[in-house]
């Protein structure tokens, strides 16, 4: 969701920030906007739609010079996405310039005292409250700082807020609760951002804030304190990627790339995890062997695709520990009062580590004495912090919308947790979990060849190009992959799409299917011998009632040959495993598929990459 940028230093702030700004696009915005200090006021310009709107306007009529600067791309929560609701928003007189992510809750109270007050405010906006009571402060004399922190007692919701003074052209001040946050550590100049994207060209150094902090900028120095003044500190860190991890490196989308580094993100998310005998280190699980082996249920809790990863760890965590396990949509869990103890392994999946629903659902663990693991891609993130342990996916930076190799190296992690758990707690011999972690070693090789052998995906999305609906099923682990085959396919190509289980189908799903109606089914492999046979039975129904059927299986199974419309082959892997291998066509195919239907595939309308609001 929106995008924060803020700079001070000696370079060109409106360059610098709108460099930045395009490294956030990818979080989904709907309009874009700056402020620059110039000259003891502000200059600055915003504007709906894209950020080429944006540098368009700045291009007809130019900002003036300046080294001190915001902008922001907004994801619409309060008001429509137009050029008045664009941030940043300025106070009554316009010296105080504020951008904002999150939901101030209590904005409307705040308004009408406002209003009451004599302030005119000119947007549909909760963040425009914020600007006219920063600015208040700062006219009775207080500086940015003491002002953010005055405001920010006032304030209830998630918010993060970056503000400029016109007047104090050596600072940039930014607060946040419950709101992505960062700052970037540079020689002479310092940044602000909501991820380390919007700075990873100046600097890799990085410095991350806790919670109801506010941090102040300047050229020289970043100063850290809590709501009510006192000095505070940040982490500080260095971010283990570059900016060529954040390009395209010649592929037309980010997610097409993201989906080719696939083998290289799963053999990272393994590295250093397991010795050459399969005996497993999971150094960054700051729990104790005592504490792992008293646990008695392990409650899974993400939202999307991460949820998916979810659903196949609970086939697996159960099957490797016999530890009861249940998955549940973060934005569910909290509010159903779940049951959870002190020996409840809370496990939080999230490619980004600030997807709001998480993250509160973790907070609601915590208060309930719950043990919380975060298994996560992003270092610095908010969901890690707050979790007793991780265990990082070290899949680089995900900047398509649509995740792919953030789904994969999820399951990694979500299978070594299994394993861990299980050696652990003796529920598996030590030459059992080692013929899996060799298994799981091999899959970068398998991804690689299920990638060298795609050619077929691409007929088959000049193909479907017309098609309104496509069904997905699976049965076990190959159900959740039925649902993420969907999702990437509503994502992304905008067409109905649902993934169901294939046991479910003739209990009321089977009256979809009509003439012509794609049908992806996922066969297990034969290892398990009624699953896939109950699989065949599924696509000869859909089949005889005259869908199409795009037939993942093994590729040797010739078992499935005569009712395969199209096949897809996959390589023989462990059913458990599966997943890592038969996503793969699916993400192909929702990528191809939306670039032959002329859609934007790494900014889908409506979406964000990070959602960093309940
Ligand atoms: O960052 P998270 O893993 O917590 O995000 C959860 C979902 O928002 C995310 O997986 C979303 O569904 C993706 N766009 C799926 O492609």
């Amino acid at each position: 969701m929106c995008g924060i940028v803020g700079y001070v230093g000696d370079k060109q702030a409106r360059d610098v920030v709108i460099e930045g700004l395009r490294r956030l696009e990818y979080r989904g915005y709907d309009s874009a906007g700056i402020a620059l200090v110039h000259d003891g006021t502000i200059a600055g310009d915003k504007r709906a739609g894209k950020l080429a709107n944006l540098e368009k306007a700045i291009a007809e009529t130019p900002l003036p010079p300046s080294t001190t600067g915001i902008g922001h791309t907004r994801w619409a929560t309060h008001g429509a996405p137009n050029d008045v609701n664009a941030h940043p928003h300025l106070g009554s007189t316009g010296r105080v310039a504020v951008v904002h992510n999150g939901i101030i809750e209590n904005f409307a109270r705040l308004r009408d005292e406002l209003e009451r007050a004599g302030h005119d405010l000119v947007s549909e906006t909760d963040t425009e409250v914020a600007a006219h009571l920063l600015e208040n402060e700062v006219l009775a004399g207080v500086d940015l700082t003491a002002a953010m922190q005055a405001v920010c007692r006032r304030l209830e919701g998630a918010f993060t807020l970056v503000a400029v003074d016109g007047q104090d052209p050596s600072r940039v001040v930014a607060a946040r609760r419950n709101s992505p946050l960062v700052v970037g550590i540079g020689e002479g100049e310092n940044f602000i951002g909501s991820d380390v994207a919007a700075f990873i060209e100046h600097t890799r150094e990085a410095l991350e804030l806790g919670q109801d902090q506010v941090v102040t900028i300047t050229r020289d120095g970043v100063e850290v304190s809590d709501f009510e003044g006192n000095a505070a500190e940040g982490r500080r860190y260095h971010v283990n990627w570059d900016l060529a991890a954040a390009e395209k490196d010649g592929y037309d989308w980010f997610m097409r790339k993201e989906i080719f580094e696939q083998p290289r993100a799963i053999g990272d998310a393994l590295l250093g995890r397991h010795d050459e005998n399969g005996l497993l280190q999971l150094d960054e699980v700051r729990i104790s062997d005592d504490e792992l082996r008293d646990i008695d249920k392990v409650i899974i809790i993400a939202c999307g695709s991460s949820y998916y990863a979810a659903m196949v760890a609970k086939y697996a965590i159960e099957h490797w520990t016999r530890i009861p396990c249940e998955v549940e949509l973060s934005h569910e869990f909290r509010y159903r009062d779940p049951i959870l103890t002190r020996n409840t392994l809370v496990v939080a999946i999230s490619q980004s580590g600030e997807t709001a629903d998480t993250l509160m659902a973790i907070r609601h663990a915590i208060t309930q004495k719950a043990r919380v693991l975060a298994i996560c891609n992003t270092n610095g993130s908010t969901i890690p912090r707050e979790s007793d342990a991780v265990i990082y996916t070290h899949a680089g930076p995900e900047i398509g919308v649509a995740s792919t190799k953030g789904f994969l190296t999820q399951l990694v992690a979500c299978y070594l947790l299994g394993l861990y758990l299980a050696q652990v707690r003796g529920t598996k011999y030590g030459d059992e979990i080692g013929a899996v972690v060799r298994e799981l070693a091999m899959m970068p090789d398998r991804v690689q060849q299920v990638l060298d052998d795609s050619g077929a995906i691409y007929a088959l999305a000049q193909r479907f190009k017309d098609a309104k609906s496509v069904l997905f099923l699976g049965r076990h682990a190959g159900f959740p992959v039925a649902l993420e085959g969907a999702l990437k396919l509503k994502e992304l190509a905008y067409i109905h799409a649902e993934g169901f289980a294939a046991g479910e189908l003739k209990h009321g799903p089977i009256a979809l299917i009509e003439e012509g109606l794609p049908v992806f089914c996922v066969v297990p492999p034969r290892g398990r011998d009624q699953l896939h046979d109950k699989m065949i039975s599924a696509i000869q129904e859909v089949r005889a009632r005259g869908a199409l059927t795009i037939v993942l299986a093994e590729s040797d199974d010739t078992e499935v040959v005569p009712y395969a419309d199209v096949l897809i082959p996959l390589p023989t892997v462990p059913t458990l495993l599966q997943p890592l291998v038969a996503t793969i066509p699916m993400q192909l195919f929702a990528c191809e598929l939306a670039t032959v239907m002329g859609h934007d595939v790494d900014q889908p309308r409506n979406l964000a990459k990070s959602v960093t609001v309940e």
